[in-house]
């Protein structure tokens, strides 16, 4: 049967992975159609903590100020809180998602984004809508259903879910597939991505509700409330969770079941009971929006695909929410391959740079999948500090929790432990290393033997930000004074990116502009400097130069995604050859 459309990249889901994949092959002029299962885009809140990692890809692709305008601000998200319920004690708080003084710093010095609360069913919207502006073409109500690969591409047969004749059913060409499926990829299952970990790990139920809960949490504004009471250990996330969507009426509760007995029956009396439980107010006025089980898992995909066929987001890496790290790694799975996808469909590379994505992105996304699964375990230490390990009796409980409000060593002992245990948390819910620390090593790096990544020496790479110029490591964040407008600062990450290579280089570098791949626009030369295009006022960029023993007329060479792909400690005698063979290398162009 001929195929019905013909384009270069099918997408496959519009959530976080397969929006912002569309948004980016629409950005970069890159033909291409995206197939979705339902009528409309995710109802649900979902996936909502949004880092400054994907502040800075959302910035690349025009629609950070949209997100913004939406977001919940850091500031209103950030004193994580233990309690027995809403209105209930409190057992402690954790300054979270950069708000503590110290880390809050580390923030404003690594990148130009913040942190901000963006539910999934308002950012589903501002990607897809940005996307189809620029040219998208999406096709709701479309489910995938197979696809076969053969050397010159691959054929994506599809259902049209409005229909019911012999028409419903149609094949699209196209030269690449994207799989951004979600959790129950049917793409990864056909392509056969080695799946490594279990599915249904522990159950848990979503109740989205809306309440006036503003007495009771405005003074510590959060976006996460954590419910310890009996029950709250089984299945589910760690503990019973009353998580913000909007400040401060409209929620979403998180409750564990057991996985072996199947979710309890979600009648409105049971969630209006459970919401009511956890905030703890019998006669709380609540409207229950809506409800859903699902499960958690531990799982990731050992390799995202190859040739012809990728997968990206849930589809490779399926873990709880804890972290806050589901949407955020799916955004940058999509921002790593667009534009290599792109590169290649030009011409610009060799699609052996393809093969980079998986190399790069599977251990990330095998990193957050244990990240998150970790930080459930970890909320253990909470409940053995409080002495409730073990029990369900809330008699025992109590008393057991009452303890701590003693007088005498036993209770300063237990107070300790309790304090301890909530600041551990910081593993969950400030893990600023485990959103920033990227690093590539692929065949799309150039590694060299310059100064050692400062990350090797970091005490707490899961918790700390170690900025470098190593190839492979994002370009760190120094802002710098570019001309016109005022000289306005700007970002080393906003000078990057934009679909094409940046070179960075100083006074005496200007040579570097000599070279082909410059000429032709696929690299942007930036020279910093005093009296050049782009000023370095602070010298924040310059000192870090000076620490990888790069001089002026050196120069860092940083990907479209804002990788560093190689460094140059100094202009070589035949700038315009190193050039032209670190790209051929990184762009398996040869
Ligand atoms: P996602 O699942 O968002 O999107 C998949 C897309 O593929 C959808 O558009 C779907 O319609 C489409 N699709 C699926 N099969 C198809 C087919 N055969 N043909 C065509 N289209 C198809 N995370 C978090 O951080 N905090 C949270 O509270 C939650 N809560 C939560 C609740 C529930 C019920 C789920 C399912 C998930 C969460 N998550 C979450 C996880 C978070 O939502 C998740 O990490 C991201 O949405 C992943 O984005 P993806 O784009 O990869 O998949």
């Amino acid at each position: 049967r001929p195929p019905a459309v013909t384009t270069d990249v099918v997408v496959v889901g519009t959530g976080p992975a397969g929006a912002s994949m569309a948004l980016a092959l629409a950005t970069l002029g890159v033909d291409h159609l995206v197939v979705t299962r339902y009528d409309s885009l995710a109802a649900e809140p979902r996936a909502h903590i949004t880092n400054q990692r994907t502040m800075e890809v959302l910035d690349d692709l025009g629609v950070a100020g949209e997100v913004i305008a939406q977001a919940t601000p850091q500031d209103l998200i950030g004193t994580t809180t233990f309690c027995t319920a809403i209105a209930g004690e409190e057992l402690g708080r954790v300054r979270s998602w950069g708000t503590d003084p110290e880390t809050r710093a580390a923030h404003v010095r690594a990148s130009p984004g913040r942190v901000c609360d963006m539910p999934q069913n308002l950012m589903e919207p501002v990607l897809v809508n940005a996307a189809t502006a620029r040219g998208s073409r999406i096709r709701y109500g479309t489910e995938y259903l197979s696809h076969v690969v053969d050397d010159d591409g691959v054929t994506v047969t599809v259902r049209d879910r409005t229909r019911s004749d012999d028409g419903a059913e149609y094949d699209i060409r196209a030269r690449y597939l994207y799989g951004a499926d979600g959790g129950r990829s049917r793409v990864a299952d056909a392509a056969e991505l080695p799946m490594r970990g279990e599915m249904g790990v522990a159950g848990s139920l979503n109740i989205v509700f809306r309440a006036d809960l503003s007495p009771w949490v405005a003074h510590r504004p959060s976006v996460l409330y954590w419910v310890l009471q009996p029950g709250s250990d089984v299945g589910g996330i760690g503990m019973g969770l009353v998580r913000m969507v909007r400040p401060w009426n409209e929620w979403l509760t998180v409750w564990g079941y057991d996985a072996a007995d199947g979710p309890p029956d979600l009648s409105e009396e049971f969630t209006k009971g459970l919401v009511r439980r956890l905030v703890g107010v019998d006669d709380l006025d609540v409207e229950i929006v809506g409800s859903s089980a699902w499960t958690v898992n531990h799982m990731a995909a050992e390799h995202y695909g190859s040739g012809r066929v990728f997968c990206g987001g849930d589809a490779v890496h399926r873990h709880p929410p804890s972290n806050g790290l589901g949407s955020n790694t799916s955004i940058q799975d999509s921002f790593n391959l667009a534009w290599k996808l792109a590169l290649v469909l030009r011409g610009d590379a060799g699609p052996g740079l393809l093969d980079s994505y998986t190399v790069e992105r599977a251990p990330i996304g095998r990193q957050v999948v244990d990240r998150a699964n970790r930080s459930i375990a970890e909320t253990g230490r909470i409940f053995d500090a409080l002495g409730v390990s073990g029990t369900d009796d809330p008699d025992v409980m109590r008393a057991n929790m009452d303890a701590r409000k003693d007088s005498g060593a036993g209770a300063e002992k237990q107070r300790r432990a309790l304090r301890e245990a909530v600041r551990f948390k910081a593993y969950e819910f400030d893990a600023h290393g485990v959103e920033l620390n990227h690093r590539y090593v692929s065949s799309a790096v150039v590694p060299d033997r310059l100064a050692p990544d400062p990350l090797d020496v970091v005490e707490d790479p899961e918790l700390t930000h170690a900025p470098s110029t190593t190839p492979g490591a994002r370009v760190p964040h120094a802002w710098l004074a570019a001309h016109g407008a005022g000289r306005r600062e700007v970002s080393t990450i906003q000078l990057a990116g934009h679909g094409r290579f940046t070179l960075f280089t100083g006074p005496g570098g200007e040579a570097w502009g000599e070279a082909p791949d410059v000429v032709s626009g696929l690299v942007a030369l930036v020279v910093v400097g005093p009296g050049r295009e782009v000023e370095d006022p602070y010298g924040d960029w310059a000192t870090l130069l000076e620490a990888a023993g790069i001089g002026d007329t050196g120069a860092v060479l940083v990907r479209p995604d804002h990788h560093v792909a190689a460094r140059f400690a100094a202009l070589p005698d035949d700038p315009t050859t190193t050039l032209t063979t670190t790209l051929d290398r990184a762009l398996s162009r040869m």
